[in-house]
C-alpha cells in the first residue's frame, strides 16, 4: 500500500480519543501520505452517537456512526480497525457472533490500555490457537488525552510478523495526533503508563499548588491558568536539552523560596510516591492482558 493510499477505517468505541483521533485522520496535517476515504464509528448509546455525529459533522460524507449492536457491520466495512472501547468491555464485545472472526483479517490498532498484542491475538483467535495468533496484523499504541488537541506523545508497538506497510499506516495514524514512536514490547508497559498516566499525576500536583492559593485567600480560577502555563514553559525547557535536575537546581538560588519548597516536597517523600505510584500502574498493565 502506498504512502498516499486512501484507507477505509472503523474505530470500535469512539470515545475521547476515538474522537481526538477520527478528527487527526479525517483532517490530516499534510496533503500529501495517506487519507481516509471512509470512517465508520461505533458508541455505546444513541445519545454517544449524536455527539461523534456533530462533533465530526464537518465530514458526515466520509462518516457512519453506529451503535454497538452494528460492530460487526462496522468491522467489515474496513481495512484498518482501531479498538478504541474500555478494556473492561472487551471480553463482552468480543463475545458478539461474528465480531472475533470480521476482524481477522484486517489490520487492527488497538489502544485499550494494558492488553498486549499476544492477548490481541488470543482475543481475537482463541487461547489455543498459537500459530494462527501471530498471523494477525496488530499494533498495540498509547496515546494520551493531549491527542484532542493534536499534542499527543503515543507509543506503539508492532504484533510479530505485522508488516512494514501497516507500521507505516499506525505511524500516521498517531502522528495527526501528536508524535508516535515505535518501541519494543518488553518496555512497553512502563513507557506506556508514563505517557499515559504521568499527565493524570502532574495534575494532582497542580491541585495541591492551588489549594496553597486558595488557603492564602486567592480563589482558584483566577491563578490556575497562570500556574499550568508556566508549568508547561518550565518543562518545555526540557526537551530543548536542559536536564530536569540541572534545571531544578537552577532554578533553586541559595537562600531562597524554592529550595524551601523542594525541601518540604523531599521530607514528604514525594519523590518516591511518583515512583512508586507508576510502577504500580506499570504492574497492573501488566497484570491486565492476563486478567
Ligand atoms: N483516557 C486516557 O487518557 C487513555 C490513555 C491511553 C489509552 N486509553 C485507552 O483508550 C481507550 C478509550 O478511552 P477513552 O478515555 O476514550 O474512553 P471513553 O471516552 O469511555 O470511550 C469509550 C467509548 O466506547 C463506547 N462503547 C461502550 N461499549 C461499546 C461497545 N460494546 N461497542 C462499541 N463501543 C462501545 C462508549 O460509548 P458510550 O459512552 O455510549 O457507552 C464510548 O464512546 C480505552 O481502551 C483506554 O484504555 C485511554
Amino acid at each position: 500500500m502506498g504512502m498516499d493510499a486512501q484507507l477505509r477505517i472503523a474505530i470500535i468505541g469512539c470515545g475521547t480519543l476515538g474522537t481526538a483521533i477520527a478528527n487527526g485522520i479525517l483532517e490530516p496535517k499534510s496533503e500529501t501520505g495517506f487519507s481516509v476515504k471512509h470512517l465508520t464509528a461505533t458508541v455505546g448509546t444513541p445519545a454517544s452517537k449524536k455527539r461523534v455525529e456533530e462533533t465530526l459533522g464537518v465530514n458526515s460524507h466520509r462518516l457512519t456512526v453506529l451503535t454497538k449492536e452494528e460492530n460487526v457491520r462496522a468491522i467489515q466495512d474496513a481495512e484498518i480497525v482501531i479498538l478504541a472501547m474500555k478494556p473492561i468491555k472487551r471480553a463482552k464485545v468480543f463475545a458478539v457472533s461474528g465480531f472475533k472472526e470480521a476482524l481477522r483479517d484486517k489490520f487492527v490498532v488497538s489502544i485499550m490500555a494494558g492488553i498486549s498484542t499476544a492477548a490481541l491475538g488470543r482475543l481475537v483467535f482463541g487461547e489455543n490457537a498459537s500459530e494462527d495468533t501471530a498471523s494477525l496484523q496488530a499494533v498495540r499504541a498509547m496515546p494520551n488525552m493531549a491527542a484532542k488537541i493534536r499534542e499527543a506523545v503515543t507509543l506503539y508497538t508492532p504484533g510479530v510478523g505485522t508488516t512494514e506497510d501497516n507500521l507505516e499506516i499506525a505511524d500516521w495514524i498517531f502522528h495527526q495526533v501528536g508524535v508516535a514512536y515505535q518501541m519494543p514490547e518488553g518496555s512497553f508497559d512502563i513507557c506506556a503508563v508514563l505517557v499515559g498516566c504521568a499527565g493524570s499525576l502532574l495534575l494532582l500536583a497542580i491541585d495541591g499548588l492551588l489549594d496553597a492559593a486558595v488557603a492564602e485567600g486567592v480563589k482558584r480560577p483566577d491563578v490556575q491558568n497562570l500556574v499550568v502555563n508556566s508549568a508547561i514553559g518550565m518543562l518545555k525547557l526540557v526537551p530543548e536539552g536542559d536536564h530536569p535536575g540541572v534545571l531544578r537546581e537552577k532554578i533553586a538560588s541559595p537562600g531562597g523560596c524554592s529550595i524551601r519548597a523542594l525541601l518540604e516536597l523531599e521530607k514528604l517523600g514525594v519523590r518516591s510516591a511518583f515512583t512508586t505510584a507508576i510502577l504500580a500502574a506499570a504492574a497492573k498493565s501488566k497484570s491486565m492482558s492476563s486478567s
